[in-house]
């Protein structure tokens, strides 16, 4: 049956404007004044804002780490995405198979029976030589037109800077996108290594161990790479004002260069490690200053980082006892791993399902971000640079019915027991919210109803994505 959501406040990522939205199967079929058929069913949706899904660009589920696994996996995380209104989101599949084909193989494997949102990959390209350079544009056929190079992670995950290079001048080749993970892996190793032997165990020195000095001029050497391969560059989880400024200095010289940001950057600072309970805000890269905080939301306002994503990478802070989910005891080894050694803390933290929200209350509320830009860097942005619009990110005809109606006026006190990720802490605990998704579709269907989950594994579904996306 087809479905009109009547008088609702439409907020696009240009536009605000009173319609309905008449949806039938999975798509939206016209967007107007007064859609009246006869055999519709008619959610009402006046004093609401209705709003395009969000798309989280940045996710790790089920991701194996040191000595555990993340603790969302592509069920629980989707679920967890849905109540906070995300219906799509993009996970990164690891290169340690034999071949890049494998390993994507084993990503669906985890992912596809479970997903109860839409989803795709980014492929990591950790280690480089002659075969895999074969196989990258291969990833095309498979729907993947991302790649992610890391300059830290020495011996584990970092690419040299020539690799790097040569990834862009394949991406550029053949259409596709590298993000850059940028910090500077020899540094941190060295300072990780002193630290350690000195006996300087505790979580603080995550944060000592990576200075910001090493981010800032990692973007700029990614910034310059992607200029000599003349290809574009996304910088993931941007943490610094610094790291801002060198994008904006590139971006102003021509260089196709944008950037994330993720929530807890804007709101937190390396001060956090140093609670009792500080392993919960260990990631990398880490939390900064509170010039670090402005910086990053002027970076967002003005024009220089277009997208926030989460890099939702959660881990129980206390693995050892159980938490209640679905019915069932769960407890998965998280952060307590790391008491005695902070570099055996378990990088990441939770998020996917808290993004909207917070941004919404704390970046819209707080007049930091107008609710159009809220649209375009939740959603729409994500959309166009990483080849999914207009399917996704948009209110218009022929898109996919993702839709989320927002309560402007419901207000709640947030944390853990409201949050559906599966971990046992959250880092707005206590939080007061005013704004809050009401109802949630996927594709046309109804998968969120305030507290009720109508979702289910598999009600996901896995997007080809294309290469040759718009750059912002
Ligand atoms: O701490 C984090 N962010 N863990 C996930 C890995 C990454 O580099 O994004
Ligand atoms: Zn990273
Ligand atoms: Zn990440």
């Amino acid at each position: 049956m087809p479905i009109i959501i009547k008088s609702g406040t439409l907020i696009t990522a240009s536009e605000t404007f009173d319609a309905d939205i008449l949806i039938d199967g999975e798509k939206i079929v016209s967007v107007g004044k007064n859609i009246d058929i006869s055999n519709a069913q008619l959610i009402d949706a006046a004093g609401k804002l209705v709003m395009p899904g969000g798309i989280d660009p940045h996710t790790h589920l089920d991701l194996p780490m040191f000595a555990t696994v993340s603790s969302d996996d592509h069920y629980t995380g989707h679920k967890a995405a849905a109540f906070g209104g995300t219906t799509t989101v993009m996970d990164f599949v690891p290169q340690d198979y034999d071949t890049l084909r494998e390993a994507v193989e084993v990503w669906h494997a985890k992912a596809d029976d479970k997903a109860a949102i839409d989803f795709s990959f980014h492929m990591n390209i950790t280690r480089l030589d002659e075969q895999v350079e074969r196989e990258i544009p291969q990833l095309l056929d498979l729907g993947i037109t991302t790649l992610k190079v890391f300059m830290a992670y020495n011996s584990r995950l970092r690419l040299q800077d020539g690799e790097i290079y040569r990834v862009l001048r394949i991406a550029r080749e053949y259409g596709m996108l590298t993000m850059l993970h940028a910090e500077n892996g020899d540094v941190i190793d060295i300072l990780v290594a002193e630290a350690l032997a000195d006996g300087q165990t505790s979580p603080e020195w995550h944060a000592r161990t990576r200075p910001g000095w090493g981010g800032v001029e990692a973007v700029l050497r990614g910034a310059a790479l992607a200029k000599q391969a003349d290809s574009p560059l996304y910088v993931v989880h941007v943490n610094q004002v610094g790291e801002a400024e060198q994008l904006g200095y590139a971006r102003q010289r021509g260089v196709n260069i944008m950037g994330e940001t993720c929530p807890p950057y804007l709101f937190f600072t390396d001060q956090q490690l140093e609670r009792p309970d500080g392993a919960k805000w260990i990631c990398s890269p880490p939390m900064r200053t509170v010039e670090d905080n402005q910086g990053l939301w002027q970076a967002l306002a003005d024009g220089t980082l277009q997208t926030i994503g989460t890099d939702h990478c959660p881990f129980f802070f206390d693995g050892t006892q159980a938490i209640e989910y679905e019915g069932k005891p769960v407890a998965i080894p998280g952060k307590e791993l790391g008491k005695d050694d902070f570099s055996k803390i378990p990088n990441g933290v939770p998020g996917v399902g808290d993004r909207l929200p917070i941004m919404w209350t704390y970046g819209v509320g707080a007049g930091r971000i107008t609710p159009n830009q809220f649209v375009a860097l939740t959603s729409t942005n994500v959309a166009k640079i990483f080849g999914l619009y207009p399917q996704k990110g948009a209110l218009v005809p022929g898109a996919d019915a993702d839709i989320v109606i927002w309560d402007p006026n419901r207000r709640l006190t947030y944390g853990v027991a409201h949050a559906q990720h599966r971990t046992d802490y959250n880092l707005y605990e206590n939080w007061e919210l005013v704004g809050y998704p009401e109802k949630v579709f996927l594709r046309g269907d109804l998968i969120v109803v305030g507290e009720r989950w109508l979702g289910k594994p598999g009600g996901g579904r896995y997007l080809s994505r294309e290469p040759n996306a718009i750059m912002i």
